[in-house]
């Protein structure tokens, strides 16, 4: 192993390390290695010339007063900067490659958006602006509203939700405050095995008792199951379309006819409206709420738990719920931002709360909004046919050497899903997945949808070339091949990278978020 120099910075790992073989795409995925900030130089040095405090200390201070210097690292701004961008070259970015996790629609962030989010007038307002002086930004929040109403067919939308989940929060709420205004009480949530995690988890947390409704052989619900267990206890459905497989659910409509005439609402996750937008409109099928998480089809930026945004698009029968504030167009063209005290007379007396304390999430609005004028609504169309087009290419080009359990069941909408089956004897999804952080991309997500056993999902989105598609596509099937083969330096992947397995359950349940001196 070669030794880290000064800085901590070790500039190449030996492929001897590890008997690392020769990756296909000739890359040697992420080679730096970096101390923490605070292990690079010791506490109590400086990187600038401060002035020597004047005077005593205020004593107003009183006990927080320091009474030791602050245990911060002493570095020049050549090492900061140098120490946060080897950082930075340790990441893997949709700047620098494909992003091909499945469920998360990680695609190009358009440099447009970027430019007309840092505008002053939008980047630089506060929420508690006196509404005059915020017109431009209430108006962007009011046409992309109006977009999002039109691109699902739906009757009105809750702007303020944060994320897909926090989306999914807002309209299970409205569906528990309409049930509660018509003075029934139905305590279940019926939740397919195709939908996605966050579906069970959300119900539960709004108070719903959740029942599960298996998937068909072809990966889609089972409509018999789910029909016969409709009842006066039913709150509504919950169905994630496209599901989690990556399949349209084609019932939906049959579904949402049945569920209405049971009593009950129909909730569909929207996080992937990707594959469908410009093609379907979800009100059309008789949904009632459905979220849009702008950080995927509308391409604002996500990954790291945020900044996300997740507006919830709501039937007529549901908007009457909806959260608190909303932006309303005046006769005389002004925007008005509708809050508590004017609801009743603004005529949305029902609405069950507020979802955050203000309107939402600005700077996604401006990007999304600025993505959608750029495309229109062919342009929109034509994303969601290239993202389902590039996937079946990923599905068909590989479906001779990793098994596609729904590949009988026809095209695929934006991903495609594998499974591990038909590897050799102790190798798995994981070491197919370490083995493409060799290749020099990141790895698709691996081990969901639960459903199917070693699960691979890959979502190219529309933004990849078929040249880029190929080089992903020959990466993974040299992996895949290698698993296949059960080679055995394969087990011990990734080699080019600064760390090889890290003990995943270890560090999503006793994570070590704090340094401390080891002296
Ligand atoms: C289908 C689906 N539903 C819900 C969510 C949750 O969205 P968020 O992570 O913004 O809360 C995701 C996230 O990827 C998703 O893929």
């Amino acid at each position: 192993m070669s030794a880290p120099n000064a800085a901590g910075w070790r500039p190449e790992m030996s492929a001897a390390e590890g008997a690392a073989p020769p990756t296909s795409s000739g890359d040697r995925g992420l080679m730096l290695e970096e101390k923490l900030i605070f292990e690079l130089a010791a506490p109590g040095g400086c990187g600038v010339d401060l002035d020597q405090p004047q005077g005593e200390v205020s004593p107003a201070l009183g006990r927080f007063r320091r009474a030791e210097p602050a245990a911060l690292p002493g570095l020049s701004e050549p090492e900061v900067v140098r120490h946060y961008t080897r950082l930075s070259r340790q990441n893997y970015a949709i700047d620098l490659g494909p992003f091909p996790l499945g469920s998360c629609t990680m695609k190009h962030n358009p440099r447009l958006n970027e430019r007309v989010a840092r505008l002053p007038g939008f980047a630089d307002v506060h929420p508690l602006q006196p509404v005059q002086t915020v017109q431009g930004a209430l108006a962007v929040i009011n046409e992309l509203a109006h977009w999002l109403i039109t691109l699902t067919g739906m009757h009105g939308v809750a702007m303020s939700p944060k994320a897909g989940a926090h989306g999914e929060l807002c309209g299970v709420l409205c569906i528990k405050a309409a049930l509660e205004a018509r003075g029934e009480h139905r305590p279940v949530m019926l939740v397919p095995e195709s939908a996605h995690g966050t579906n069970p988890a959300t119900a539960a947390f709004a108070g719903f008792a959740i029942e599960s409704i298996p998937a068909g052989p072809d990966g889609r619900i089972d409509l018999a199951a789910l029909k016969g267990r409709l009842g006066p206890d039913v709150a509504g459905v919950m169905i994630t379309n496209p599901n989690t497989c990556g399949l349209f659910e084609r019932d939906l409509k049959t579904i949402a006819d049945a569920v209405h005439a049971a009593g009950g609402y129909v909730y569909c996750d929207g996080a992937n409206f990707n594959a469908i937008v410009g093609k379907v409109r979800p009100g059309d099928l008789g949904v009632d709420a459905m979220h849009i998480n702008l950080h995927k089809t509308f391409s604002t930026p996500h990954g790291g738990g945020g900044p996300g945004s997740g507006p919830v698009v709501l039937s007529e029968a549901l908007s009457p719920f909806g959260p608190l504030p909303f932006t309303a167009r005046q006769a005389d063209g002004s925007i008005r931002l509708i809050e508590e005290a004017d609801a009743a007379a603004a005529g949305h007396p029902h609405g069950f709360g507020r979802m955050a304390a203000f309107h939402g999430q600005m700077g996604m609005f401006t990007r999304a909004l600025t993505y959608i004028l750029s495309h229109g609504a062919d342009g929109l169309r034509q994303v969601a046919e290239d993202a389902v087009l590039n996937a079946n290419y990923v599905l068909r080009s590989l479906d001779d050497v990793l098994e596609a359990p729904y590949g009988h069941a026809g095209p695929c909408m934006h991903e495609a899903l594998f499974t591990d089956h038909g590897m050799a004897e102790g190798f798995t999804t994981l070491d197919v997945a370490k083995g493409l952080i060799d290749e020099g991309f990141h790895p698709m997500t691996v081990y969901f949808p639960l459903v199917v056993h070693g699960a691979m999902l890959v979502e190219p989105t529309e933004c990849e070339s078929k040249d880029g598609l190929d080089r992903f596509i020959g990466s993974l099937r040299a992996v895949a091949e290698r698993a296949k083969a059960g080679d055995p330096s394969l087990k011990a992947a990734p080699h080019h990278a600064p760390r090889r397995r890290l003990d995943e359950t270890a560090a999503a349940r006793k994570p070590v978020l704090v340094w401390r001196d080891p002296a």
